[in-house]
């Protein structure tokens, strides 16, 4: 018998389009999370409207109708109960949590970030990344800690930077890959093959022939490199 499907919830401040992709995945019932709600700090979030075609609750928990930003944490808490959730998917979920929420949750929440941490922690990630000319670039899902994007890594997609890049082209290709990393992602924590231990994230139950390529490698970026202009441009 299957182990039974772990009770996922994402939380959302806009657009939602990883939040699409893990509610995809989740559609098959083979896949090892069930997306169970959405939250959204932002009463217009499109992503709202989205989970809601797609057969999802969703929960609108403004910041402007609570006092206090741990008031703001702990309805955030409460809804999660609500839910039942036991793993919690930051997916452009753009408010710093508090301290006490995240320590709570820790071990149990995830995050996606549009860089290859720990460079670019933080915002404007696609335009830093071209300021300072790097050549490949990427996403990252990594446990959630108190600071900022600093969490133990789980899984990381690369993508080259082309010389003609500029922030939309540069920012659709991460976020392509954003949406095969992140279910991805959250399969393996899903099912158990990776859990935070101490500062660092403990991978079990890979094959040795498959690890290094599900893990480091999901092809997003073997799809579109061309490898020979990556090559030229990175002596
Ligand atoms: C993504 O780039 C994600 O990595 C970052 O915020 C953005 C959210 O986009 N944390 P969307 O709402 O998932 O479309």
């Amino acid at each position: 018998m299957n182990a039974p499907r772990k009770r996922t919830v994402i939380l959302i401040s806009g657009r939602g389009s990883n939040m699409a992709a893990l509610i995809d995945a989740a559609a098959d019932p083979a896949f090892p999370a069930e997306i169970v709600g959405v939250i959204s700090d932002q009463p217009n979030a499109l992503g709202l409207g989205i989970a809601a075609s797609r057969g999802v609750a969703t929960k609108v928990i403004a910041r402007a109708d609570h006092a206090s930003k741990d008031a703001h944490d702990v309805a955030i808490d409460a809804a999660l109960a609500t839910f039942g959730a036991e793993i919690v998917a930051l997916a452009g979920y753009m408010r710093l949590l508090t301290t006490e929420f995240v320590e709570k949750w820790q071990g149990r929440m995830i995050n996606i970030h549009p860089a290859l941490l720990p460079s670019f922690k933080g915002l404007d990630t696609h335009g830093r990344a071209l300021d300072a000319g790097i050549r490949v670039h990427g996403c990252t899902v990594h446990f959630v800690t108190p600071a900022m994007d600093d969490g133990p890594i789980i899984a990381q997609a690369a993508v080259p930077v082309l010389i003609d890049d500029d922030e939309p082209t540069l920012s659709a290709r991460v976020l392509k890959a954003e949406h095969r990393l992140y279910p991805l992602a959250l399969r393996l924590f899903a099912e158990g093959k990776v859990r935070m231990d101490g500062n660092r994230t403990a991978f079990s139950g890979f094959a040795e022939t498959t690890s290094h390529d599900t893990v480091a490698a999901p092809s997003p970026a073997r799809e579109e490199v061309d490898l020979e202009q990556l090559a030229r441009i990175t002596p």
